[in-house]
């Protein structure tokens, strides 16, 4: 059997930390005896420059072939001008709607390891945390209408936020299912003592709710889910929310657990195929310097092993990997350790390589 992964390196650090995680599921065809061929396509500002496209047709027809797609980071200073549609960043929103990968998945976990990495005080991450924010990532205000125009008082400008009850049961459907495999508590957020949306948005995530009587529901406003999240992290098992609060609310996760660089993604729809990138950004001014963390990338391929190929025993072995690195005390220099061993990007994935192991625990 061999698995097909398109390759979407894009721009800024992109490349490296694609180029990393390649490497590690290279060493998971060798221990795992799995064969996999990489795809290599053009998106983002990598892609404008050759084709004029940020997604061009091309991208997208290989990316139809594959099984899932391994996804770097896209944007950069150099192509900020240019209008919406051509931007790199259309190249990931395109690529998400076009593959209908509405649900994302962005565990957030801070390892034993790493709780001196977390900005957070000891007696709050006593105990660690592991959160998984489900994010919607289809709709609302990054797909609503938008405009920019001008009347007789000046210039003005408008991106709607709206939600069909469709859009809301099949992703709240997905955090109640991820709750289920986990600790059993979903908690939705959203701002229904002001939005219309959010106020359907709660009424039809209660409804789904009866589905799974399993699981525990509360509610909670987004602005007090960003203050609970560091007042309390661990208090959260299942996090759903909608596609703008997910991605604050979850960069804002990543940071409690010691750093961006560290939080994979996985993307998916109703099929097996899926969009694994880390959540950091494009990282311009830390491009081409072996100094980004690809920890993020690393674990989005270990997510794409579990999610889409049906591989969660090597799925394992790389996350065990990337915890007996941080055991041994090694580090990118984003992520802070007493006493740690501060390593660059090659040295890092050369070291989890290494560690990667059949049977490992
Ligand atoms: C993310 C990123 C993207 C998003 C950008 C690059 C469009 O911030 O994946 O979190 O907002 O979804
Ligand atoms: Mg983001």
């Amino acid at each position: 059997m061999t698995y097909r992964i398109a390759v979407a390196r894009g721009d800024g650090v992109g490349p490296e930390v694609v180029e990393s995680a390649v490497q590690i599921l290279n060493r998971i065809s060798e221990v795992f005896e799995i064969e996999f061929e990489f795809k290599d396509v053009l998106v983002g500002g990598a892609a404008y420059d050759v084709t004029g496209n940020p997604l061009p047709e091309d991208t997208l027809n290989t990316i139809k072939g594959c099984d899932s797609v391994l996804f770097g980071a896209v944007g950069g200073d150099k192509w900020d001008d240019l209008p919406h549609e051509l931007r790199p960043e259309a190249a990931i929103l395109g690529l998400r709607k076009a593959l209908k990968a509405y649900s994302n998945l962005r565990p957030g976990i801070l390892y034993p390891q790493l709780k001196e990495a977390s900005p957070l005080k000891n007696h709050i991450v006593e105990n660690g945390f592991d959160i998984c924010v489900v994010r919607e990532l289809t709709g609302g205000i990054y797909f609503g209408r938008k405009r920019t125009w001008e009347d007789e008082n000046g210039e003005r400008a408008e991106d709607v936020e709206e939600y069909s009850r469709e859009e809301i049961e099949r992703i709240a459907r997905k955090a109640f299912h991820t709750a289920m495999k986990r600790r059993k508590k979903v908690t939705s957020v959203d701002k229904a003592n002001v939005l219309h949306t959010s106020r359907l948005w709660r009424k039809v995530v209660e409804e789904i709710h009866l589905e799974y009587p399993q699981v525990e529901l509360n509610h909670m406003y987004i602005d007090n889910a960003c203050m609970q999240a560091v007042r309390n992290p661990s208090q959260f098992d299942v996090i759903l929310t909608s596609n703008i609060f997910g991605d604050i609310l979850s960069d804002e996760i990543s940071m409690l657990t010691g750093s961006i660089g560290l939080l994979p993604s996985a993307s998916m729809g109703d099929g097996t195929e899926g969009i694994y990138e880390p959540i950091h950004g494009s990282a311009p001014d830390l491009a081409g310097l072996d100094r980004v963390n690809p920890i993020g990338t690393i674990l989005s391929a270990s997510m794409m092993l579990e999610h889409s190929l049906g591989l969660p025993e090597a799925a394992r072995s790389i996350e065990d990997a990337v915890k007996k690195v941080f055991e041994e005390k090694y580090h990118t220099e984003d992520v802070f350790m007493e006493g740690g061993k501060t390593v660059g990007t090659k040295e890092i994935t050369r070291l989890i390589a290494q560690n990667i192991e059949k049977g490992a625990n």
